[in-house]
């Protein structure tokens, strides 16, 4: 076949999607020798694509726009309505602007230091209990960390039900029937949770630091002027609060990854920052998370000789791109010495998206969960832990995955 073309097949890919989950697109690709085919999703004609060439096509705004498409059943629950993933154009670079002046090296380092003294005490904790489940540990930590960071004043014990909350969105992005339920009603009481400190800093009842999450969003005002309506503000904050919880699927990989490779354990515990950050974004590369990304024509154009109408969804296959066999030596194996063999490609390593997170959507927060993630392994591999017998494995067709037990450890000791 002609590696170059973009065959179509019959019949909807939504249901194999589902059944078979994260490996399904590249699995079609292979069989049908091509990075590209078109086929359907939920009943409409769409281009499924992989690698990167596509993550080139995906990124060039010239020829695809995001609006209206993400279906409205994963926008509700995971993004919100109306924020900054589905903005286009000048909208969308002035909303971004604010993402990255939140997550400015500064403020992600200041964020690194709490998160850090947050995991100490947890750790000097664990040494006291009988066993500790690390996922949840984890949703506790980073999750108290970037509300107080964000400059939300609730007090922690009372913010554990709204970090429940913020998981449970990442958890049931993907969810059908009562998993969406779920899914829906935490975002509803966030959005409400949100949408009070965001009115309560307008009226200045609250006065967090200029440079806070919570302060820059609630003050923020769009290119025509005019601040955010406030359930966009209180969208947008849980847009930052949310995926900063969300580290914690990478925080239980990771543990995975060391358990699994324990050559890697004694490694980490003395490495430099350089093979550590090798060994973070392997995890971020090898472990499913965010499966894929949306977007739609905005004109007529033809690529390779494809005709690509205006309005006709494109589906980046993350996923596959991040295990493409052209670009990645054994992509199925983990193995960090690639990251330091040679620096990814902003195409070619893509769990945040590709491109360039200043100008394009690629995720604003990659640095930060690096960086979390960092700090989150040392700590781990400072201490032992036995890991009792349970279930250790991770579906391939859950979105998003996880380890199932949320990896629980007995014995921790924190030697001297
Ligand atoms: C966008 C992944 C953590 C904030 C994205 C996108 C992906 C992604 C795949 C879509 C990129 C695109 O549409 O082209 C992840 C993963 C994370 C993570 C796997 C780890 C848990 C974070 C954090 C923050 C954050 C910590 C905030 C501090 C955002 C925002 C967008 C985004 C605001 C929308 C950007 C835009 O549309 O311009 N992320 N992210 N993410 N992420 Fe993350």
């Amino acid at each position: 076949t002609d590696a170059d073309a973009i065959p179509r097949v019959s019949g909807d890919q939504t249901l194999g999607l589902l059944r078979h989950g994260y490996g399904y697109l590249s699995g079609r690709m292979r069989e049908l020798g091509a990075d590209a085919f078109e086929g359907r999703m939920f009943g409409s004609r769409t281009v499924f694509m992989a690698g990167h060439d596509a993550a080139r096509l995906f990124y060039d705004d010239d020829k695809l726009k995001r609006a209206g498409a993400v279906p409205s059943l994963i926008r509700l629950t995971l993004f919100g309505k109306r924020t900054v993933h589905a903005l286009d154009d000048s909208e969308h670079q002035h909303r971004k602007a604010m993402f990255n002046r939140i997550t400015a090296p500064a403020r992600v380092a200041e964020l690194a230091d709490l998160t850090d003294r947050l995991w100490r005490e947890a750790i000097a904790d664990w040494t006291r209990r009988s066993q500790v489940r690390l996922f949840r540990e984890s949703v506790r930590v980073l999750g108290t960390a970037v509300c107080r960071w964000a400059g939300i004043p609730t007090r922690d014990r009372e913010l554990e039900p709204h970090l429940r909350d913020l998981a449970a969105m990442v958890d049931n992005f993907g969810a059908v029937g009562f998993g969406q339920l779920r899914g829906r009603l935490a975002r509803r009481r966030a959005n409400r949770w949100a949408a009070n400190y965001i009115e309560a800093v307008r009226g200045e009842l609250l006065r967090p630091g200029e440079k806070t999450a919570l302060h820059v969003i609630a003050h923020h005002r769009d290119g025509d002027g005019h601040l955010l309506d406030t359930r966009t503000a209180a969208e947008e904050l849980i847009n930052v609060l949310r995926p900063t919880v969300a580290v914690s699927w990478f925080v239980c990989f990771a543990a995975h990854a060391s358990h699994t490779h324990p050559q890697w354990r004694h490694r980490l515990a003395s490495s430099d920052d350089d093979t550590v950050r090798a060994f973070v974004d392997e995890v971020r590369r090898f472990y499913p998370f965010a499966p894929l990304l949306a977007a739609k024509a905005r004109r007529d154009f033809s690529w390779r000789g494809h005709e690509f109408p205006s309005g006709r969804w494109v589906i980046l296959d993350l996923y596959g791109t991040d295990h493409d066999p052209d670009r990645w030596r054994d992509p199925d194996a983990f193995d960090p010495h690639r990251f330091l063999e040679s620096p990814p490609d902003a195409y070619d390593f893509v769990p945040h998206g590709g491109g360039d997170s200043q100008t394009g959507h690629r995720c604003p927060g990659e640095d930060l969960t690096a960086v979390l993630l960092t700090r989150t392994v040392r700590r781990l591999a400072e201490i032992d832990y036995h890991v009792p017998t349970q279930d250790l494995g991770y579906s391939a067709n859950r979105f998003p995955s996880r380890i199932r037990s949320g990896f629980v450890m007995t014995n921790v000791v924190k030697p001297r």
